[in-house]
């Protein structure tokens, strides 16, 4: 049977995770797909300089990615670099030049997916993103395929490993964040600039692509409320559990009247919900149909071999189009064609709220907050205070019934001078049931 040839462009961890899954599982590939898939072309920026394993005898290795993308031997081409400035124009060439590509990039997906499936969808060609979002987890499929039968309401994600992986060590060591971020860095787990994980903007990006596959609204993604998780410290935790809940930086996506709330950040879930037992690198996406209702999913949501599954996995979906002569079969963003999204105003996001202070102590602080409080139409619900011996920096928490993000937010920021606060508070939405 002829081979269906492949060329990939990127070697870094998913490049090589890719080539590794198509060499480990060559023979069993064949059995499933009744033909073999054939590395003949693989290019990054230093390829000529490194050592890459995996890549087969005979095949080419260029520093060129043009030359991958216009090979004759190369029927499937995967963008393995990331980022959205070669990998547009890596993406732009192999669909103009009629090719499926499979990709993992998010943050271009995110940004530009609808258009560039608009171009390959001109040049007969496709685009295949499982990668793109929670690594492991076949979502995309899940939601393009498995479940595209439902109309779907929400869904709530971890979709950022290294956060969780943050957030449940300051949890389970009460460490404090920049010696966890640090620990992170030194075992791979975190970036040297962490800023797109830990600032929640690498979330952002795949609930921005997830919520497009899920209600078929092409939304901004840098217009979607996003908060990091910086300032969580072992405190919030102690709280938390107090409380019954623990912190996760929480990817909400909802269909409401007012269009979709979208939201990328630290919550309090209550400590008996499946989500809050995701812990370390996990991801997981708990979907809700308005027919099949609830359904959840769960793995690893990045690293080189579960990454590469999802690569080859796609690239098996898009040998059998070109030998079965189906491409275009289902669109990657699950519709047809992508509306317009409306973002519902952040504003109108109501929920409890978990209200953190660090303050001097004095008296009367209590009294001040709560006036604050009453002016902004904010009922208290409980008022919290463990002990500790730091009179100067002293932490306690107001939890409030369910209120408008609008009122929260004038809350604070009529807070803001208040001579006896050590700093800004600190506002967590504090929901009942994710
Ligand atoms: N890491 C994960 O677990 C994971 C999970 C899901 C999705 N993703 C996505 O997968 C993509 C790749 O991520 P990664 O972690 O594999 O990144 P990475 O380890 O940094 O590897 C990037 C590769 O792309 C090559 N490259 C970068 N810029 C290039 C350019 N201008 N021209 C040619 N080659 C270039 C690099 O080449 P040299 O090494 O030769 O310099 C390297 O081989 C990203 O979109 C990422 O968001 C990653």
């Amino acid at each position: 049977m002829e081979p269906v040839r492949i060329g990939i462009i990127g070697s870094g961890n998913v490049g090589s995770g890719t080539l590794e899954i198509l060499s480990r599982n060559a023979a069993e590939l064949q059995s499933k797909l009744g033909f073999p898939l054939k590395v003949t072309a693989v290019s990054s920026r230093n390829i000529l300089s490194k050592e890459v394993s995996n890549i087969p005898e005979g095949a080419r290795v260029t520093d060129r990615w043009m030359d991958v993308v216009h090979a004759e031997d190369v029927d499937i081409v995967c963008e393995l670099i990331g980022g959205t400035t070669t990998a547009v124009e890596v993406i732009e060439a192999v669909v103009k030049a009629g090719k499926p590509v499979v990709t993992a990039n998010k943050e271009l997906m995110a940004l530009e997916g609808p258009r560039l499936l608009a171009l390959a969808t001109s040049h007969g060609a496709t685009i295949h993103m499982e990668a793109s979002v929670a690594g492991g987890i076949p979502i995309h499929a899940v939601l393009r395929e498995g479940i595209s039968a439902d109309s779907i309401q929400a869904f709530f994600g971890i979709l950022n490993g290294t956060s969780n992986y943050i957030l449940t060590e300051i949890e389970s060591k009460s460490s404090a964040f920049d010696d966890v971020l640090a620990e992170a860095q030194r075992l791979g787990y975190a970036e040297a600039d962490p800023t797109a994980d830990v600032e929640g903007y690498d979330a952002r990006s795949k609930l921005a692509l997830l919520a497009q596959i899920a209600f078929g609204q092409q939304v901004n993604p840098q217009a979607i409320f996003c908060e990091g998780i910086r300032r969580i410290t072992p405190f919030d935790f102690q709280y938390a559990h107090t409380l019954g809940h623990t912190i996760r930086l929480v990817c909400a996506a909802r269909s409401t009247d007012s269009g979709l709330a979208l939201s990328v950040r630290p919550t309090l879930i209550p400590k008996s919900t499946i989500l809050a037992s995701v812990l370390g690198a996990y991801n997981a996406i708990w979907v809700r149909g308005a027919a099949g209702q609830d359904t959840l999913y769960y793995g690893r949501g990045a690293g080189p071999l579960p990454t590469g599954v999802a690569v080859v996995s796609d690239i098996m979906r898009a040998a059998r189009d070109l030998k079965a002569g189906s491409p275009q079969r289902v669109s990657p963003f699950s519709f047809q064609q992508l509306q317009q999204g409306e973002l519902a105003p952040s504003d109108e996001f109501s929920s409890g709220y978990y209200l953190r202070f660090r303050v001097k102590d004095s008296t009367g602080i209590i009294a001040t907050l709560g006036k604050i409080l009453a002016e902004n139409g904010i009922s208290i619900d409980a008022v919290l205070q463990l002990p500790s011996d730091d009179k100067a920096n002293l932490p306690f928490v107001i939890t409030v019934e369910p209120a408008r993000e609008a009122a929260i937010r004038r809350a604070l920021t009529a807070m803001k001078s208040l001579d006896f606060l050590v700093e800004e508070p600190l506002a967590l939405p504090l929901e009942k049931g994710v």
